[in-house]
């Protein structure tokens, strides 16, 4: 994809536009097992109709970041083929961002989507990852996943301006992390854990209303991907290192071309290129509010954004049962 000319600028303002509506069908499907119990079903709601709705675009579009490999996953596998035909984009998808957080009715669930030009992406096997992100504004060459948490705090704070007990870290709820969790209060800093969603935690830190300055611990690769393409548009950064358990996940990290098993990926290695990034709340929470049951409707809310502009649109929908038609009432911030 080269935005040089008019008409491939148009093209891409176009897509973007087109991208959350695949975001909201996702989510609008999801949100119908929101308290269920029903964390599968609720997942596979998700990918089918984003499926649907990415097999309407005018796009030829692979899926880098998906469901799974293709013998794992019937859809939105890693190299499955999308789009009615049109500009050649990579896409990185998670449909259900917080399938637990969907099943028991918690807070911060997503349907979340990141496109950009061929190569855009890392091709993140699915394992876990070490991750540090952080808000714009700040030296991020200052920090590395090798200093000690404590170390990552005092530079934030002193960057900032503001004394440790200032800062607040999210931190995924895991026994993994119970050392870090020590070491960040041992500054005098805060912490929210959440017991998902560490996209949303990414993301959050770039977004001062939310009241995070610092994302820590490990994660989802693929989630990496994704958080890396949203703070691509709104400025912020992320690094991660792939975290191996055992010899079959090296071998996938082999199969998809990594040779460094110990390599940091700064924010352009796991997203470059021109991105472009939506995403749909399920259920409500720091970053955006879920699908609501108004009469004769549902509404929903999405952020659209492209690291070109780096514009951001917060999106509200209300999408009637009495017609397949969609009424955006507001799209308030342009930044
Ligand atoms: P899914 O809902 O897509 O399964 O992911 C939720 C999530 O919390 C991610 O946000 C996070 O990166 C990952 O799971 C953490 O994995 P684990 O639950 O194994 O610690």
């Amino acid at each position: 994809m080269d935005f040089g000319t008019k008409k491939e600028a148009y093209v891409d303002r176009n897509i973007v536009m087109e991208l959350v509506r695949v975001t909201e069908a996702g989510a609008m499907a999801a949100s119908k097992f929101i308290g269920t119990g029903d964390k599968i079903g609720a997942d596979q709601a998700a990918t089918d109709a984003i499926r649907r709705a990415l097999n309407c675009l005018d796009i030829s579009g692979e899926i880098v970041i998906g469901e799974g490999e293709r013998d794992e996953a019937p859809m939105l596998y890693i190299g499955e083929e999308v789009g009615m035909g049109g500009i050649e984009l990579d896409i990185a998808v998670d449909p259900l961002e917080g399938t637990d957080i969907t099943a028991n009715g918690g807070e911060n669930a997503i349907a979340v989507l990141a496109a950009g030009s061929k190569g855009s992406f890392l091709n993140a096997p699915d394992v876990y990852m070490d991750k540090l992100a952080i808000g714009a504004g700040y030296d991020f060459s200052k920090f590395d996943l090798d200093m000690p948490t404590a170390e990552i705090i005092y530079e934030l704070a002193r960057q900032k301006g503001v004394e440790p007990s200032c800062i607040v870290a999210c931190i995924l709820n895991r026994p993994r992390h119970a050392e870090k969790i020590k070491e960040v209060r041992s500054t005098g800093a805060r912490i929210k854990l959440i017991g998902d969603g560490d996209v949303a935690g990414a993301l959050a830190t770039a977004m001062p209303e939310s009241g995070i300055d610092i994302l820590l611990g490990s994660g989802g690769s693929p989630e990496g991907v994704l958080a890396a393409a949203a703070l691509r548009c709104v400025g912020g950064n992320i690094m991660g290192r792939l975290l191996f358990r055992n010899d079959d996940e090296k071998a996938r990290a082999a199969k998809w071309g990594i040779t460094d098993l110990n390599k940091v990926y700064r924010t352009h290695d796991l997203a470059g290129g021109e991105v472009m990034f939506a995403a749909t709340g399920v259920t409500s929470g720091t970053l955006l509010q879920g699908v609501t049951e108004i009469s004769g409707g549902r509404t929903s809310h999405s952020l659209v954004m492209r690291s070109k502009t780096g514009t951001i649109r917060k999106i509200e929908t209300i999408h009637r049962d009495d017609t397949s038609e969609q009424v955006e009432v507001s799209r308030p911030s342009a930044a």
